[in-house]
């Protein structure tokens, strides 16, 4: 039942702090500060022999997969390669004992993903699955499961299960991070407050959720809508995008900045909409540059950037501002405008928004 919203995507958009908080239930002890995953049977020694974790997912799960990279990389210094499972299934995976495969899957039951899981297990890998469905074949044959807690998602287009796979790479990278010690106790402390906090934030996000429905009303005519971002608001540029050409048919594309010099600067032209995130303060600056770069083409930016960010006015036609939290944790709150925008330009342009065209919520075959 959609309980009073008008769709399913709306309401499980509003679902997601309470996903989040139920993804971190019995995982994190906000007393202790600390992660703990009882449903996991690896042994520290287990651990310590992977010298590689390969990610395997399909489409919004294939883009959290992007984050958990980052994320793992970031607090284990563990190799993390991300592939979509079509690709990866077809090709000789170079993989074996000493690679952790990860599968991430909101139904359990992609065909392609379930493939790259047995192929993965044929090689010799261990295989932990993220997934959302109890039960699924994904979670049945994987040899370590890690459930998403996000309730049942009609959507097509995916929201709560993207926010809560996000969430499980942070706690898993916590984890693993503890157990290889490569995070100090302050760092971890740091992180796991700062997750704790977030439920609470996108709450606060919701409550003006109105506020960007102005954005798609004039985005909804656009020929091509550009999304730019660095490091993870890269990642989370591909999401955004993802959500928006999924249920609105606008064409629109996702770009790590820097590369916009090697083409796609050629397709911005006056009134292009582009949406640039500006969350990352390492390379911040560099945003600000591409963005220079897109308006001196005509482009009309949306910036979205944390609280307290001025600096980007002077850069930007609009801004959408998310509430501030250590910068490897901003794709949690980034994306949550970035859902609202799809959800209303579909809205806007009389579409099935549940229910998007050629599109089913489980591909269960290739
Ligand atoms: O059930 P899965 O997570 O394996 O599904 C993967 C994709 O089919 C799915 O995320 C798809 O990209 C969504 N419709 C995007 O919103």
């Amino acid at each position: 039942e959609k309980n009073g919203y008008d769709h399913f995507m709306l309401k499980e958009i509003f679902e997601q702090p309470t996903a989040l908080r139920k993804t971190m239930t019995g995982r994190l002890d906000q007393e202790a500060k600390r992660v703990d995953f009882e449903e996991l049977q690896w042994s520290p020694e287990t651990i310590q022999q992977w010298n590689k974790i390969t990610i395997v997912a399909c489409g919004t799960a294939y883009h959290a997969g992007l984050i958990g990279k980052h994320v793992i990389e970031e607090l284990t210094r563990i190799p993390v390669d991300v592939e979509v499972a079509s690709e990866f299934r077809y090709r000789r995976p170079i993989i074996d004992e000493k690679t952790l495969v990860i599968v991430v899957s909101q139904s359990g039951e992609t065909a392609d993903t379930l493939a790259a899981m047995r192929q993965s297990q044929r090689l010799g890998a261990n295989v932990l699955a993220i997934t959302n469905v109890v039960g699924s074949s994904i979670a049945r044959e994987a040899d370590e499961v890690i459930l998403t807690m996000a309730g049942p998602e009609i959507a097509v287009a995916s929201t709560k299960a993207y926010t809560t796979q996000v969430l499980s790479f942070y706690l898993l990278g916590l984890y693993l991070a503890e157990s290889k010690q490569t995070v100090t106790e302050q760092k971890y402390k740091q992180l796991i407050e700062s997750i704790i906090e977030l439920p609470e934030k996108i709450e606060g996000m919701l409550e003006h959720s109105q506020g960007i429905r102005w954005y798609s009303d004039s985005i909804k005519d656009a020929k091509s809508v550009f999304f730019l971002g660095r490091g993870l608001d890269h990642a989370v540029a591909l999401e955004g995008s993802l959500k928006l050409k999924e249920i609105s048919y606008i064409h629109s594309e996702a770009y790590a900045a820097g590369e916009l010099k090697h083409g796609t600067l050629a397709l911005i032209e006056e009134g292009t909409p582009v949406i640039a995130l500006i969350t990352q303060d390492e390379v911040s600056e560099k945003m600000l540059g591409n963005v220079k770069e897109v308006k001196a083409r005509g482009a009309q930016v949306l910036g979205v950037a944390e609280e307290g960010n001025l600096d980007i006015w002077e850069y930007v036609d609009e801004t959408c501002y998310i509430p501030n939290t250590p910068s490897i944790l901003t794709p949690l709150l980034t994306v949550i405008p970035l859902q609202l925008i799809a959800y209303y330009t579909s809205l806007a342009l009389g579409n099935d928004v549940d229910k998007p065209r050629n599109l089913a919520k489980s591909v269960t075959v290739e």
